[in-house]
């Protein structure tokens, strides 16, 4: 257990290079337990590539992810539901022959180490574990407002249902952070709703959200950083985000570079 205000993850000089494209270049960042940090910046500044560093997908060229206190060292993907950390994927990320239960399932790695493809084929968990473990991804569903669709395929269901199946499977995963890649992309009506519920998670876990919904970031962040071509260019509080004019340039561009009149 990690207590409010001890640093849950630290990252610590990430740099990643594509060939010659720096995505990040020397980034720091931490997450304390209990809050909400957002990572924003314009299309390619290094958010999803971030992401990829934390999870393991992507080595960087120099730096390093702390968790809780521990760096990890070559750690994979398939490890990270063990260690508390759980992402949804900038897309819905959902399996088109499963049904909205059924992936819902499939995410409860943490809980069900055996995996998804033996329990699928009802091996590998015993008939208890697999009705527990249903039994919670039918909860999370209810919290979610959507436990009446758990029998559906997700390819009938409107996108923002997707959504939230995708939400939900991360949710079932008891993560004590959760790396959220544009949740609300899509979304138009349920922003409300989605601010609402990323503040209640802050009494079970950290969350680190990318997105480019301003309104919704500066509600429910506690903290924002900013990246721009790869670097931290402002971290602060929302309100102090708001009010930087390097992050205000970032977004507008820098008016120095626009064409010259002819
Ligand atoms: N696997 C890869 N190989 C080569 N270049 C990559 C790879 N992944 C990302 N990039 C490049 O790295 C830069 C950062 O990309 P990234 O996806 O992290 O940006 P982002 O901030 O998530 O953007 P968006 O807001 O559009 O999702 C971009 O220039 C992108 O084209
Ligand atoms: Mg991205």
């Amino acid at each position: 257990m990690t207590l409010p205000g001890e640093d849950l993850l630290v990252v610590d000089g990430l740099t990643v290079r594509f060939g010659g494209l720096t995505a990040l270049h020397d980034v720091r960042l931490s997450v304390d337990a209990g809050t909400v940090v957002g990572v924003i910046g314009p299309n390619g500044a290094g958010k999803t590539t971030l992401f990829n560093v934390i999870c393991g997908f992507v080595r960087p060229q120099s730096g390093r992810v702390v968790w809780r206190g521990e760096p990890l060292v070559r750690h994979r993907p398939e490890h990270l539901a063990g260690l508390g950390i759980v992402r949804t994927l900038q897309g819905l990320g959902l399996f088109a022959g499963l049904t909205v239960l059924e992936n819902v399932m499939a995410g409860a790695g943490r809980h069900a180490r055996t995996g998804v493809l033996p329990a699928l084929v009802g091996a590998g968990r015993s008939a208890r574990d697999e009705s527990d473990l249903a039994a919670r991804a039918r909860a999370t569903l209810g919290e979610l407002g959507i436990a009446d669709l758990a029998d559906r395929l997700p390819g009938v269901l409107p996108y923002g249902v997707r959504k939230r199946v995708a939400l939900a499977r991360a949710l079932v995963a008891e993560p004590d952070l959760l790396l959220l890649d544009e949740p609300a992309s899509g979304l138009f009506a349920e922003l409300v709703e989605l601010s609402t519920l990323i503040l209640s998670l802050r009494r079970h876990m950290a969350v680190v959200l990318v997105e480019h919904h301003m309104d919704l970031v500066m509600q429910v962040c506690d903290r924002v950083v900013v990246l721009n071509f790869g670097e931290v260019i402002a971290a602060g509080t929302p309100a102090e985000i708001q009010a930087d004019p390097r992050v205000a340039e970032a977004y507008l561009g820098d008016p120095a570079e626009e064409a010259p009149d002819a």
